[in-house]
């Protein structure tokens, strides 16, 4: 492939290996951050005429790993490209989809703007948190369900019952069970939304009494709503609560959390580096690298 692929600094090790799928290695940057956090960008390799892929995930500090990708974007643009295109394992900002209140920013339509505006072509990115954000590109858009992952492991599993989180994740647990023989049930969670994180109530609808309940939600923060859900359904009779995130953006005491929990095992993938310090025995993770290699090989062909 007539190609290079850099990586910014929010997952370095995905990067590598997503490169090393399409046999090749990253793209030399340089990336650094002066005293007052500012940052600077310098691709060091020849990308005219290239087709050159960005990866990035905006996870965790996201503005930071939000202005990297432009920077680096906007450096490789210089160089005189066939084509950018970014590759973005985790989405940030995607669940600020929508104006809740009077007032409020339509944050991920901004992002997309600004994505754009620094000459990306094309975009790949991995379980959106509401796939109407696509609509906010004019560039064409890739959107891989993170899900796929998980499906194995979970037809494995016995007496399964999948939940959603949220009535908003119902069209993600429905294309998640397709072609798979498994009830679906709901947790209608409402949010109080003058309090960041905080839930106001929550409730499950469907059979979950002696079932292993299998929560699918996109992402994991604070684990609240897993915690919370969890122990919903334990109350309701789910003899075991397993829960699969795509993204699993953890903030501080998000693994305490997950660790004291009723949750009995959490599967996510490495779309976002979770460090060392914050895995613990019920938390497993699961590689991404090659169903996003395989997308931008497609890409490419
Ligand atoms: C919310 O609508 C999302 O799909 C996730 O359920 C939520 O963002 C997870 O955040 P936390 O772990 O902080 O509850």
């Amino acid at each position: 492939m007539d190609t290079l692929i850099f990586s910014g600094n929010s997952n370095p090790v995905l990067a590598k290996q997503i490169a090393e799928g399409l046999g090749q290695s990253l793209g030399k940057v340089e990336i650094i951050r002066f005293a007052d956090s500012e940052c600077r960008v310098r691709v060091e390799e020849e990308v005219e005429g290239k087709d050159v892929f960005i990866i990035q995930s905006l996870s965790n500090p996201v503005d930071e790993h939000l202005m990297e990708l432009l920077l680096l974007a906007d450096s490789v643009k210089r160089g005189e490209p066939r084509k950018i295109i970014a590759v973005l394992p985790y989405h940030g900002y995607a669940r600020q989809d929508r104006i809740h209140r009077p007032g409020e920013c339509l944050s991920a339509q901004v992002v997309a703007k600004l994505i754009e505006s620094v000459g990306v072509d094309k975009l790949i990115t991995v379980e959106l948190h509401n796939e109407a954000i696509l609509g906010f590109f004019k560039i064409p858009v890739v959107h891989i369900s993170g899900l796929s992952v998980f499906r194995p492991a979970v037809e494995d599993l016995s007496d399964v019952v999948v939940v959603t989180p949220d009535a908003g994740a119902l069209k993600r647990a429905q294309s998640f069970l397709e072609n798979l023989d498994i009830p679906l049930a709901l947790i209608e969670k409402k949010r109080d939304l003058d309090h960041p994180h905080k839930i106001s109530s929550m409730k499950v609808v469907g059979d979950v009494k002696d079932k292993t309940a299998v929560i699918v939600d996109d992402v994991i923060v604070t684990g609240g709503t897993l915690v919370n859900g969890a122990y919903l359904l334990k109350e309701k009779g789910a003899k075991q609560v397993v829960a699969l995130a795509t993204h699993a953006d953890f903030v501080g005491g998000t693994d305490k959390i997950l660790k004291d929990s009723p949750v009995d095992k959490i599967w996510v993938t490495d779309t976002i580096a979770v460090p060392n310090e914050m895995h613990f025995s019920k938390l497993q993770i699961f590689p991404s690298a090659s169903l996003i290699a395989s997308a931008m090989r497609k890409m490419v062909r």
